[in-house]
């Protein structure tokens, strides 16, 4: 089996993961250029990227500038769109990383993860499971590895795509 590809393929998948732009030093992600057109022209990014608020927080500050440092206004979409790339990628908290997790297994609990508990715990520790990167191809292919191999059962079409669903969500990347 690919065990060696499966790795490389995680593990690119990670490198990618958090792409910086070289020249602002600024989280590449949705809506990045549109809040580097606006926010980068005053001052350089660092003012923006060296802060950590909440959407609130950010509001306030794009509000002090446009009253008192000449910063134009935005219509509600731009706005929006400003607002969203700077919570995610410059909030308080790593949104990306509010995630509920079950203290017993490890795993993160989202729609079909106690399904995914008694499909995937059985043979093996839950960590497996949880420490695997890998997109919905690469964890279908380790599916039928392991049912080819390990004696795996196999699960109806409905089920398998519910335990996809919540491992390609949850576990696209290695930890
Ligand atoms: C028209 C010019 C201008 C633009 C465009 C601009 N700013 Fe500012 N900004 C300023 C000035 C002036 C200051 C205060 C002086 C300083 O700290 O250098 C400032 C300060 C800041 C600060 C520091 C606030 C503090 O607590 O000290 C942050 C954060 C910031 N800007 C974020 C942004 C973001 C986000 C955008 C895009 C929505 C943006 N800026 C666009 C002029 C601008
Ligand atoms: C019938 C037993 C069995 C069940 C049930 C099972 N596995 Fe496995 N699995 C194995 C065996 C055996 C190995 C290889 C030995 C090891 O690494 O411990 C393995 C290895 C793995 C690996 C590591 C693959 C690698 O690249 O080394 C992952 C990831 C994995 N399983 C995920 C799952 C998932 C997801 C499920 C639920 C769909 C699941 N397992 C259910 C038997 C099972």
């Amino acid at each position: 089996m690919k065990i060696i590809a499966i790795i490389i393929m995680a593990l690119s998948g990670s490198l990618l993961a958090s792409n910086i732009d070289k020249e602002s030093g600024m989280i590449i992600g949705e809506n990045w250029e549109l809040v580097k057109a606006n926010c980068t022209g005053c001052h350089a990014a660092p003012h923006v990227t060296s802060q950590r608020n909440d959407r609130d927080g950010w509001i306030e500050i794009i509000r002090w500038m446009q009253n008192k440092q000449g910063l134009w206004p935005f219509d509600a979409d731009t706005e929006n769109k400003i607002l969203d790339y700077l919570t995610l990628n410059y909030g308080l908290v790593d949104n990306r990383a509010i995630q509920k997790v079950d203290k017993a297994t490890g795993m993160i609990i989202d729609d079909n993860w106690e399904l995914v508990k008694v499909s995937c715990t059985g043979c093996h520790s839950a960590k497996i499971v949880t420490q695997q990167g890998a997109n919905r191809d690469t964890w279908l292919e380790i599916i039928r590895w392991m049912q080819e191999e390990q004696g795996l059962w196999q699960f109806d079409v409905s089920t398998e795509n519910k335990i996809l669903d919540y491992l390609s969500k949850n576990y696209s990347r290695s930890r």
